[in-house]
């Protein structure tokens, strides 16, 4: 595995690869690397020539008070595990290097985030959309991947390489989760013993969701109303929002159509932690 820390040295190396025909996968993060992350790489690793791993904690996502400072950070473990999952390029970028020079332009996303946590973190999705077509420019991938635990960044993702045209294949990779059904975030480290016990509940009020709108509930206000209560109940912590929505345009629904997929999220507030977590369903087949 090369570990490449600047910009023009990763492009030349991929412009060799892409001389020889290989296929080039690529896996977006800010490191700190779990069973998530690991689980995209696999699946880069198995059906790419080529895997990059990019590592970058990207200061234009986060708010003022937002955790940058504070995002957990470790590159020797990464670069180990890395490397054992077969990795041939870590991009390791500075965030002098990703933000030389003063910028001219943002990338504005426009649909897919007024709701959401795109409607709780002003400007989060610009930075995401921004700094991924910054690293689309530097990895040219034929394939990207991005985890379903970030529904939304999917979807806006998805946006992303519709509107300008990407000739990228987004590769979606469904949330990984520990034994209890809690899904992995490297935020899960800001939990106290006690909410670590009652985390998994927020995933058992995403199932329980599911199921009342595929018995047939129509009343989308209600069944919002009962997760949150549940939620509240078994964890006690704050509920930021709890919505169901249209997936991936995240438009308002009425009642479910046919064949329509619906995407049931949240967002929690723990006393150090906040969590997301979701469920994707298709309103006939259930799946
Ligand atoms: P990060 O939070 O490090 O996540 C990197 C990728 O891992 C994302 O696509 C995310 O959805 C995926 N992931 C995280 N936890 C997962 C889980 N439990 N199951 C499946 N996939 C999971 O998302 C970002 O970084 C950044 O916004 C980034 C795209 C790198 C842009 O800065």
């Amino acid at each position: 595995m090369e570990i490449i820390k600047k910009i023009k040295d990763m492009q030349h190396v991929i412009k060799i690869e892409k001389q020889k025909g290989k296929k080039v996968g690529f896996v977006p993060t800010m490191g700190f690397l779990h069973e998530g992350h690991q689980t995209l790489l696999k699946e880069a690793r198995d059906n790419n020539d080529i895997v990059v791993l990019s590592i970058f904690v990207n200061p234009l996502q986060f708010g003022p008070n937002e955790d940058f400072d504070a995002y957990p950070r470790d590159c020797i473990r990464d670069e180990g595990i890395a490397k054992n999952l077969g990795v041939d390029y870590l991009f390791y970028p500075s965030v002098d290097e990703m933000y030389k020079g003063e910028r001219t332009t943002l990338i504005k996303v426009e649909k897919r985030v007024d709701v959401l946590c795109g409607k709780h973190r002003p400007g989060h999705f610009d930075g995401v959309a921004t700094v991924v077509m910054k690293l689309f420019q530097i990895v040219s991938p034929d394939r990207a991947y991005f985890g379903m635990k970030d529904a939304q960044q999917v979807a806006v993702i998805d946006g992303l390489i519709n509107d300008y045209h990407l000739p990228i294949e987004l590769v979606r990779v469904d949330t990984v989760r520990e034994e209890d059904g809690l899904a992995k975030s490297s935020r899960n480290v800001y939990l106290s013993e006690k909410e670590r016990e009652k985390a998994p509940y927020l995933y058992k009020a995403l199932i329980l969701g599911k199921e009342k709108v595929l018995e047939g509930q129509k009343d989308f206000l209600k069944v919002k109303k009962d997760l949150e209560e549940y939620i509240t109940l078994h964890t006690g912590a704050h509920v930021e929002y709890l919505e169901i929505y249209a997936y991936p345009t995240l438009q308002e629904l009425q009642a479910p159509m046919e064949d329509q997929n619906i995407i049931i999220a949240l967002a929690v507030k723990f006393s150090k932690a906040r969590l997301i977590d979701n469920i994707v369903f298709s309103y006939n087949k259930g799946e």
